[in-house]
């Protein structure tokens, strides 16, 4: 019974909002900034130091930031053993204390916020606000599943029985999870796979994405202070592909998270299905080709910051980014020329300026690869909007993209996630309006549909049509806030379930049914 499977939502209680630093308040801003000062030229070293060193270069300006160290075959599978070793001990203790553990490392990410978010700007190369905004979601998951493990753990489910029997259901941890996190989001989607992981019970082996070693290596760190064994959390570092077979096809491995692309998930989910052995979980958040839609009753001011918002921030680094705008034909004349405008006052500049609106993308083949991008969008240009190219020195050193829009003929509209600050528009008559869903449809993506509209009727119809998993009406399509927006998509952007949502949890545990004839 669906009844039977899921917790009822009035398990979870309201979520308790953390009290931080306002943003708004010039002296705390100060601050703040102030301290994040101290860590410049600071050198950080990650991974343990038997493995082969690498040093790690700023995407904002080429400053080293640091060594790190790559594990070898032989260090997963010390790794794996010792994980496997520390489950006992850890899936048994009260969850209770498992969720005072997460507590206390939000505690740690308060007291180490100014190095964190250095790192979040030098190493993942993100503005102020974005870096802000990463480390504030890092602390909200703690809070969040906290709470959610104690409900799902904390007490069985009596269910229904029949006369002298008595059923009892209850979730427990699987073993050692591999939890593969990305660049885009290296504080925030790190903490909240790893957190889901040993919060509900198993251990883990990291493995952040090549690009962000050091954010990921000082969170372990904290973790490890904060009162999860050692044994129980190993950071992984270097490139996934020089030791996937050891991280994919270790005899300990319960079950894999992973966030990135689509084609590394179906990678990941081939070689679990061609293992000997258990049938494993794999929980995938991949990509998107993300929409917004606009019809004639769409406010245009409201219209082009949103827009700006969904394609701009971060870089347009966010799976949720917008990607395709696309418009009733009525609306062009009076959305173009404020686009127009407010893309020309962008910034694109270093992410330690609190003037830079974008910073760099994450490195040269990234860069590259939206330059390529940028020649397809403007070969095809019924009308184009450009921000000014960053600074030519700054360029030199670091990996800058200048947000583009342009209007196209639909049959030149994308196919595939391009992941920066490019934005496609292409018009729709008023007779056209399934026409979008036609295309969400055709794209296979099914992450985040941003609508712009005041007629309940064409909301409710695309609502009804879109098979996506996050759905932003009158406002930005970006920064799902957890347990606000669960966050997540379906088809190809996902397996569920959501991230930052009430039913995370349970894909990281196993179900078991007592039946006591008493
Ligand atoms: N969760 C992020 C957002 O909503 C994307 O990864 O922007």
């Amino acid at each position: 019974q669906p009844r039977e499977l899921l917790p009822p939502p009035e398990r979870f209680a309201p979520r308790r909002v953390p009290t931080l630093p306002s943003l708004t308040d010039p002296v705390a801003l100060h601050a703040l900034r102030a301290s994040l000062s101290q860590w410049q030229g600071h050198l950080w070293r990650a991974g343990e130091a038997d493995g082969q060193p690498r040093i790690r270069r700023s995407p904002a300006d080429g400053r080293e930031l640091g060594d790190v160290y790559l594990a070898d075959t032989d260090a997963v599978h010390r790794a794996y053993t010792r994980a496997w070793e520390a489950f006992e001990d850890w899936s048994r203790r009260p969850v209770s204390e498992r969720a005072d553990t997460v507590r206390r490392f939000a505690g740690l990410l308060e007291q180490h916020q100014a190095e964190l978010l250095y790192l979040l700007m030098l190493e993942g190369g993100k503005t102020f606000t974005d870096a802000f905004a990463d480390w504030r979601e890092a602390h909200d998951f703690c809070g969040y599943y906290a709470q959610q493990a104690e409900a799902l753990q904390g007490a069985p489910r009596v269910l229904d029985h029949v006369s002298g029997e008595a059923n009892q259901l209850t979730w427990h941890a699987r073993g050692v999870f591999l939890c593969i996190s990305p660049w885009n989001f290296p504080l925030a989607i790190f903490c909240g796979q790893v957190l889901a992981a040993l919060v509900s019970g198993n251990t883990v082996l990291a493995k952040p994405a090549s690009d962000t070693p050091f954010i990921a290596w000082r969170a372990v760190q904290l973790l490890h202070e904060a009162g999860v064994p050692e044994a129980a959390l190993h950071f992984i570092g270097g490139e996934a592909s020089r030791i996937s077979d050891a991280l994919l096809n270790a005899p300990a491995l319960a079950g894999v998270a992973v966030t990135g692309s689509t084609a590394t998930a179906k990678h990941i989910e081939r070689a679990l299905a061609a293992r000997e052995g258990p049938l494993l979980p794999l929980i995938a958040e991949t990509g998107g080709l993300n929409v917004l839609i606009a019809d004639s009753s769409a406010l245009p001011e409201q219209l082009v910051r949103d827009v700006l918002t969904s394609t701009c921030t971060s870089a347009g680094q966010r799976c949720s980014a917008l990607r395709v705008l696309l418009v009733e034909d009525t609306l062009l004349d009076r959305l173009l020329p404020k686009l127009q405008g407010a893309m020309a006052s962008l910034k694109v500049g270093h992410p330690a300026l609190l003037a830079s609106d974008v910073g760099p993308v994450i490195n040269a083949g990234a860069r590259d690869q939206l330059e390529q991008a940028r020649a397809g969008l403007r070969r095809h240009a019924r009308w184009s909007a450009v921000t000014p190219q960053v600074d030519p020195a700054l360029g030199e050193q670091g990996f800058y993209v200048a947000p583009e829009a342009a209007l196209v003929d639909w049959e030149h509209l994308p196919e595939e996630e391009i992941f920066g600050p490019l934005l496609y528009i292409a018009a729709w008559r008023h007779d056209e309006r399934d026409k979008v869903i036609d295309y969400i449809e055709r794209t296979g993506y099914g992450l985040t549909l941003g609508i712009h509209s005041r007629i309940q009727a064409h909301i409710d119809g695309w609502v009804k049509r879109a098979r996506v998993g996050n759905l932003y009406i009158n406002r930005n399509q970006i920064g799902a806030v957890p347990g606000c927006q669960p966050f997540g998509g379906e088809r190809l952007s996902g397996t569920g379930f959501k991230a930052g949502g009430p039913h995370y949890l349970m894909r990281f545990c196993t179900e078991r049914v007592v039946t006591d004839n008493r």
